[in-house]
């Protein structure tokens, strides 16, 4: 009778084994899907300096690209007006979602984009598809919404910058990131265009540019709201924060939790601040080495576009979200608000 029971219950462990072993070859099998068939963006390169000259402000400045497809140390060293090449390399450890390298994408033909057609960079910065027609999971999750204006400059100004032949590491994909390949192809980055509405810069601030800007390329919007894993979907108020910690790399017992930017009176972080306080914090940069705001680029803000976004914020519906203090001890409980 006993010996009946404990074979079963190893059939049935051996059952549960065989159904995990299943599902993990299955994803690992499958996790690059073939997106070859979405429509590639209809853009020509541009050679109109003007045109080129807004890509560099958009690559550098705004959508921040430069913070990643630059080694780390060209970003910690540079300086107001600096331009860092972008040959890629930076490296991501994540743990059990991989490692990753960022690419090159300076246009030598070899080991950057030299060889890829206008179209092709364009869905790969629109939606997060290789030239291959392969998901760039990263990209897919981390690139800024761009309208086709904006887009144009930026594939403009790359193809104007300087070849630098750098061929960089192979991705180490783990299964959770394989996993979560499987689920966020280009479809996640719809909901970031809908509503997005290019306004062109200006001399003067305008809340419509500063939409553009925290929706679009900015990206504040994609950092500065609750966002719930398993759905992919912003799962909150939209600017109300994160409460998700991330560790600070450089001291294990501290996190970072990322502001709530609403107007609300008692939990948004800057509902005290006013333009001018908002204007000073943004020139002045970094204050935390491995915070992921990419300050570096922001400092780069024109005077106006800076006064843009903060006006946009202020016309935000004040959400209540306690996120508390953005730097502090890991040990402190995310929601529980202590006022
Ligand atoms: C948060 C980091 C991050 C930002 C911001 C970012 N990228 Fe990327 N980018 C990556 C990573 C990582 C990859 C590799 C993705 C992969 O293979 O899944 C990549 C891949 C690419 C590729 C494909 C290159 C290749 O050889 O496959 C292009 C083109 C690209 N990025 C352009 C841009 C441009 C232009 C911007 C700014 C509008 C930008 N990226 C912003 C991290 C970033
Ligand atoms: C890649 C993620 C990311 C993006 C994009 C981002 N932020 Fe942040 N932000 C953070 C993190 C993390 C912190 C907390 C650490 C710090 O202050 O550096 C922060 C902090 C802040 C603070 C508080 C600074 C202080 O000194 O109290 C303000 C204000 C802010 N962000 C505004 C913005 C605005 C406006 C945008 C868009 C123009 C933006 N952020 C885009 C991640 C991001």
């Amino acid at each position: 009778m006993l010996k009946k029971f404990l074979l079963a219950i190893a059939a049935f462990i051996l059952f549960c084994l065989l159904v995990v072993a299943g599902y993990v070859a299955y994803i690992s099998a499958t996790w690059q899907k073939d997106y070859s068939a979405i429509e590639k963006p209809a853009i020509q390169a541009s050679t109109d300096p003007e045109v080129i000259k807004r890509g560099e402000y958009v690559a550098h400045a705004l959508a921040h690209c430069s913070i990643c497809h630059a080694p780390l140390e060209a970003t910690m060293n540079r300086k107001p007006g600096d331009r860092p090449a972008m040959p890629g390399g930076f490296e991501w450890k994540m743990g059990p979602v991989g490692t990753l390298y960022s690419r090159n994408i300076t246009p030598d033909n070899e080991t950057g984009i030299g060889a890829w057609t206008d179209g092709e960079l364009a869905r790969a910065i629109k939606w997060g598809i290789g030239k291959d027609g392969k998901a760039l999971t990263f990209m897919v999750f981390s690139a800024p919404a761009l309208a086709d204006e904006d887009l144009l400059a930026v594939v403009s100004y790359l193809r104007s910058t300087a070849p630098v032949k750098q061929q960089n590491k192979p991705h180490d994909v783990g299964f959770l990131g394989k996993w979560m390949a499987s689920l966020a192809g280009p479809d996640f980055r719809k909901p970031f265009f809908e509503g997005l509405k290019y306004a062109p810069p200006a001399a003067e601030p305008s809340i419509e540019r500063g939409a553009y800007l925290a929706r679009g390329p900015a990206a504040c919007i994609g950092c500065h709201s609750p966002f719930d894993m398993m759905s992919m979907k912003v799962s909150g108020a939209e600017f109300s924060g994160n409460t998700q910690a991330e560790p600070d790399k450089d001291d294990e017992n501290m996190v970072y939790r990322i502001p709530n930017l609403t107007p609300d009176p008692k939990t948004g972080h800057i509902a005290k601040w006013d333009e001018e306080s908002f204007v000073k914090r943004f020139q002045a940069g970094r204050v935390y080495k491995s915070s992921k705001m990419p300050w570096e680029a922001f400092r780069e803000m024109s005077d106006a576009d800076m006064r843009s976004v903060y006006r946009y914020l202020k016309t935000l519906p004040p959400a209540v979200h306690y996120v508390g203090a953005s730097h502090r001890p890991a040990s402190e409980d995310p929601e529980k608000d202590p006022r």
